[in-house]
């Protein structure tokens, strides 16, 4: 702590001192950023330079005490702004003003549909962000949903690249509005935790370009993200941290990036790779295999001394050294050396923004005899059961893991909501993970319970044959060999023994709801036994109100799933012909995993084998119905080439939106192209009765594939169908147009 007081203090007496001078261009925010680093950039010292582009604790770099260049902040990210942790431990600083507002998990962004939230979720946190004086926040992460069993997936936006790519966007431009800067993540092809480090991908380009990279590359191009991370895993077996043909040919060259490659934390594994492949600042946990709390660690960087004594003994240039630090460079001017937002924290806004996301992400996937919403005067006697509904869910899971000011939990959301209404009882049904701490925050709960399984089978079901509906709240958690980080699921079923309480309660109460938290598929065996099934993801600060209001028709559910809800594991592409994990080498520790199954990710590989999936792509119910009616396609201009219309009316008695969404197929293809593909998406709000016309554009490129041998898109002349519906597997309107 003391480190960081007295480089304040330099850093607040050089800023002084500098301005009592004429103010140097690089100082001067009304130049152009350019010329503000080429007059910055030579005053700096090899020392300077070198300190810039590593790390000097956990998660900061100096910047340059003696110009009165502020220190560089990160945080995870990328839900909330993690507590801050000691200098130089992952445990916690013992702050006292840095619990956060949770954000709901970005898989329930991505099932929002609805870019302009994920701008709201951007602002908000970069609000929290800068409020808790931060610079960069590590995250949105974009890799593709490819299976399941990935642990991440929750900090993921799901299957498709181009819902991916349309939400994270404006997420990136949200964030850094406020001078913070995204740090998407992890690029590329971190598709699985099992063996992050040492897993090789194999994959062939037209996979690559169309499934892998487009999220990422729409967060470079059209978010305008000063800043990416490299992933922990290979490819071409180069580690993506420094890896050619990922960073310099496809991120810098082709798209273009003009913003800073981080490195994951002790994702740089050798010094001249690093610096000719792209890295440009390395940070990480004791590389280099240092002993943890190494006096000089960071020195040992390979970003550091290594570095300069390759520069001294002449065998790496300057020029290379330069590039990097104009880059670094250029990440301050548009942060720390800029006038921006002082940003707030908790405040009531944030909390409606965690509302908002929750509120529209919540999917309901089955909702038999219209079952849900509750009804009060129907359902006197309520019951929760089941552990997600009184566990907390903010702290675990890994670097995403925060310190929420405040947690609503499912069942104190429904007894606040329910007061007077009706009576609300609880029983545990299942003990899964009692425990909750995460690097030293504890969520201060007592959930152990001795009971054994079918002691607390019996008294659910007892109570259950008592009430007039029961609520279960599973799922999983955010436990290693869950929805965590550094691990996979271990199964595609329910852990804990869930599905057996589940068979059990559906048995005792035909009035059952399923609420699952997850940020994954899993296997429900009990699906058809169960009339009401609800999709609740991670929700964060206000997840027993966002619930509560969807349970009991507050909020009509809006959410539509970002990835296929497959019956079983094998009908996942990766499963079916795919690798998973990967195989290791006889003679070294490396793991290879090809992607067989190539561009037939998610819905493209169900549509291929022709099976379908227990909850489609895209589906997701509302307690309002919706028609779509009049699809027409009418010639577009300029880059436009058609727009696909069709009138959507709210046919039900209540006001809600729908999402409208269009898939197109190339008929003519010269190539094996997936019979559909996502191409265009609009959510409509519509009060009962109401009618508007949706108009999705169609472009060149949403008409063409990745040719890989001539390393180009291609849009293949002749016919096409645009198909409209409210699912993957719902798509009524079907319209055919030609591209001559
Ligand atoms: C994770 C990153 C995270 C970083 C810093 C790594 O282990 O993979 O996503 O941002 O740690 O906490």
């Amino acid at each position: 702590m003391k480190r960081i007081f007295l480089a304040a203090v330099c850093a607040a007496s050089m800023m002084m001192a500098v301005s009592a001078a004429t103010t140097p261009a690089w100082l001067d925010e009304s130049l152009p950023l350019e010329q503000r680093i080429d007059d910055l950039l030579p005053r700096l010292t090899l020392d300077e330079k070198i300190a810039l582009i590593h790390a000097q604790s956990k998660f900061s770099s100096p910047g340059v005490a003696r110009l009165g260049i502020p220190t560089f902040w990160t945080d995870d990210g990328p839900h909330g702004v993690r507590p801050d942790v000691l200098w130089d431990q992952w445990e916690q600083a013992g702050a006292t003003n840095d619990s956060c507002v949770a954000f709901p998990a970005l898989t329930c962004l991505a099932a929002t549909w609805n870019p302009s939230v994920a701008h709201r979720y951007g602002v908000s946190l970069g609000e929290e962000a800068r409020y808790r004086g931060k610079d960069m926040i590590l995250g949105p992460g974009v890799n593709i949903y490819r299976t399941p069993l990935n642990g991440r997936n929750f900090e993921y936006m799901g299957e498709d690249p181009y819902l991916a790519a349309q939400m994270v966007a404006p997420y990136v431009k949200g964030l850094q509005s406020q001078g913070v800067s995204a740090c998407v993540k992890h690029f590329a092809l971190n598709n699985n935790e099992f063996e992050r480090h040492n897993t090789n991908i194999i994959l062939d380009d037209r996979a690559l370009y169309e499934i892998y990279l487009p999220a990422f590359k729409a967060a470079v191009q059209q978010g305008g993200a000063w800043a990416i991370m490299g992933a922990y895993n290979l490819y071409q077996n180069q580690h993506l941290c420094h890896n050619k043909r990922m960073l310099c040919d496809i991120l810098k060259g082709e798209w273009g990036f003009d913003g800073v490659v981080v490195s994951d934390w002790g994702g740089a594994h050798d010094t001249p790779e690093a610096i000719a492949n792209g890295l440009d600042m390395e940070f990480g946990t004791w590389t280099n295999g240092l002993s943890e709390g190494a006096r000089n660690a960071y020195d040992n960087y390979y970003l550091a001394l290594p570095y300069k004594k390759l520069l001294q003994e002449g065998k790496v240039s300057m020029a290379t050294l330069d590039e990097k630090v104009r880059r670094v460079l250029r990440l301050m001017m548009r942060t720390t050396l800029t006038t921006r937002p002082r940003g707030s924290m908790c405040s009531d806004e944030h909390y409606q923004t965690a509302r908002q996301v929750a509120a529209e992400g919540i999917v309901l996937l089955k909702n038999d005899k219209n079952l849900l919403p509750i009804n009060p005067a129907k359902h006197r006697r309520i019951l929760v059961v089941g552990e997600n509904a009184i566990k907390m869910m903010t702290v675990g899971g890994g670097s995403s893991s925060l310190k929420a000011q405040h947690e609503i939990l499912p069942l104190d959301g429904l007894k606040t909501r329910l007061a007077g209404l009706a009576e609300v009882d609880y029983a545990r049904g299942y003990v899964g993970d009692p425990t909750g701490e995460y690097n030293g925050v504890t969520t201060g709960q007592s959930l152990k319970d001795d009971r054994t399984p079918d002691q607390l089978i019996a008294e659910a079901c007892d109570k259950a044959r008592q009430a007039d509906i029961v609520v279960f709240v599973g799922g999983l958690n955010k436990s290693l060999g869950q929805d965590a980080e550094d691990s996979d699921r271990q199964s595609y079923a329910l852990p804990y023994d869930q599905n057996r309480l589940i068979e059990a309660l559906a048995k005792a109460n035909k009035n059952l709801v399923v609420v699952n938290i997850s940020g994954n598929a899993v296997e429900m065996p009990w699906r058809k036994q169960v009339p009401a099934i609800v999709q609740g993801w991670f929700l964060g600060s206000e997840t027993g109100t966002a619930l509560a209001r969807i349970l009991m028709g507050d909020d009509n559910p809006s959410g539509k799933l970002p990835f296929s809800w497959y019956e079983k594991l094998e009908d996942c592409g990766a499963h079916a012909i795919g690798q998973y994990p990967g195989t290791k080498r006889a003679d070294e520790n490396i793991w290879d995993e090809e992607y067989r199954e190539g561009i037939y990710v998610g819905y493209r590989w169900l549509d291929k084998v022709k099976r379908k999936a227990a909850f489609a792509f895209g589906h997701g119910m509302s307690y309002t119905t919706f028609t779509l009616k009049q699809g027409q396609i009418t010639p577009g201009n300029g880059d436009v080439l058609y727009t696909a219309n069709v009138q959507v009316t709210n046919t039900g008695k209540r006001a809600g939106s729908e999402v409208v969404q269009l898939y197109i197929t190339d008929i003519d293809a010269s190539v094996d192209r997936p019979e559909k593909e996502l191409k265009g998406f609009q959510k409509v709000f519509l009060q009962p009765g109401e009618t508007r016309v949706v108009s999705i554009p169609i472009t060149r490129q949403d008409l063409s594939y990745y040719n890989a041998v001539q390393q180009r898109w291609i849009a293949e002349p002749g016919e096409f169908i645009a198909r409209l519906g409210t699912a993957s597997d719902n798509l009524p309107i079907q319209l055919k147009f030609r591209l001559d």
